[in-house]
């Protein structure tokens, strides 16, 4: 079996992918899902990512850089500063290892900083803006600061593109459906805290500036991601590289009981890019999920993890402290994205994990042990 490591951007990919080519054809690899999503040249184009420095901007930037390097792309991200909030985790994710290779412009600010944001305005001319900068810790409690953060500075943000006349792309949340039925669908939302509060907020108001803005604008509700460069996310990363890490230390891993019943809609980072890159030209400007539609449990995580590892430890099943607040199903309705951006989830579970489990040992081999 042939294991393919994920590695967006540098000769080592390249050259994991020359030798992949010459692969017989019904082998699996990383590269032959990955692909293009537009076809256009995006030559003088300006494209800026704000938390371009975290998971999924870093991803986004590599994406660009990888398939488009006619394109001028623009990272913005505050960085962590060893800053914590209450419950003890990083104000900010953003790491400089998630762009190590990347050769655009790296901006170290905040968008909360009306002058910076005044300096973009009158440094660039940006054609597209992907905003995934944000409090993206969904535990935070500080309401003050997910709203500033999240909200606020959107609305200047959004300002910034239609000066530039720049499509917009924005992360949203699963979160704003909070304990919502499934399939969680547009329209129906309950949030159970202040982070998918903030997002829903950011959704009214990008319905609202649609209605007179000559730009595009997408928010694009993304599941459970998981995939490469959401390890300096710490405990806020995926459950995939957070089991992936344990049994690698050679612990048995610890799940709640009835695991096999809690679903969520878990997706993998290249789908997350897919979305975003067809959402720089959606058939119709507004709020789409982004899963797969097809729920899956976290014990099928620690399953398809131990088969590709190589481990059979016994799991160990804790009682779930979290019954009456806790999510058991969470799945999303996914016709409506394939309608208004042509997306649709094209990676498995057991693919996104086969695919990240060299980079889910590297990350042991060198940040973990
Ligand atoms: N990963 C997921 O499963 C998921 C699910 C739903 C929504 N989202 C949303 O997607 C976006 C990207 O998430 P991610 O998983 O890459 O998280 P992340 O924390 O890795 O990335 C967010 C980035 O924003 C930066 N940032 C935070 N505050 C900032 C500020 N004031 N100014 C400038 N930069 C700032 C951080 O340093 C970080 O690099 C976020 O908006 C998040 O809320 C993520």
């Amino acid at each position: 079996m042939v294991l393919v490591p994920y590695c967006r951007n540098s000769d080592v990919s390249r050259n994991i992918r020359d030798y992949h080519m010459n692969l017989p054809i019904d082998t699996f690899t990383f590269w032959e899902k990955t692909m293009k999503y537009i076809e256009e040249s995006l030559a003088n184009k300006t494209i800026l990512i704000t938390g371009g420095a975290g998971f999924i901007g870093s991803n986004l930037a590599f994406y660009f850089q990888e398939n488009h390097p006619e394109a001028n792309v623009v990272v913005l991200d505050c960085f962590r500063s060893g800053e914590t909030l209450s419950n003890g985790n990083l104000k900010s994710f953003g790491h400089f290892k998630n762009l190590v290779g990347f050769t655009g412009d790296v901006i170290s600010g905040d968008i909360n900083d009306k002058e910076l944001l005044l300096d973009l305005e009158i440094n660039y001319d940006f054609d597209y803006i992907f905003h995934e900068a944000a409090i993206s810790d969904t535990t935070a409690l500080e309401q003050d600061l997910m709203v500033k953060t999240n909200v606020n500075a959107f609305k200047d943000l959004l300002e910034l593109a239609r000066k530039h006349d720049a499509n917009m792309i924005y992360a949203s949340s699963a979160a704003t459906y909070g304990d919502a039925p499934s399939p969680q669908t547009v329209g129906c939302e309950a949030p159970q805290n202040v982070y998918g509060f903030s997002k829903l907020m950011m959704d009214h108001i990008a319905r609202d500036f649609i209605k007179d803005a000559d730009i595009s604008v997408v928010g694009l509700r993304y599941f459970n991601v998981y995939g490469p460069h959401e390890y300096f996310k710490n405990s806020t990363a995926s459950m995939v590289v957070q089991f992936g890490h344990q049994l690698l230390s050679g612990k048995a891993p610890r799940l709640f009981e009835g695991s096999d019943k809690i679903v969520r809609d878990f997706i993998f980072i290249e789908d997350i890019i897919q979305a975003n890159v067809k959402a720089m030209h959606p058939k119709k400007s507004g709020v789409y999920n982004v899963g797969t539609g097809n729920p899956r449990s976290f014990q099928s995580i620690v399953d398809i993890l131990q088969k590709e590892l190589g481990t059979s430890y016994t799991c160990e099943y804790i009682p779930n402290p979290f019954v009456g607040s806790y999510q058991f199903h969470t799945e999303a309705e996914v016709a409506s994205s394939k309608d208004g951006l042509g997306y649709e989830a094209t990676w498995s579970l057991e693919e996104g994990i086969k695919s990240y489990v060299p980079e889910i040992r590297r990350l042991y081999e060198t940040e973990v042990k």
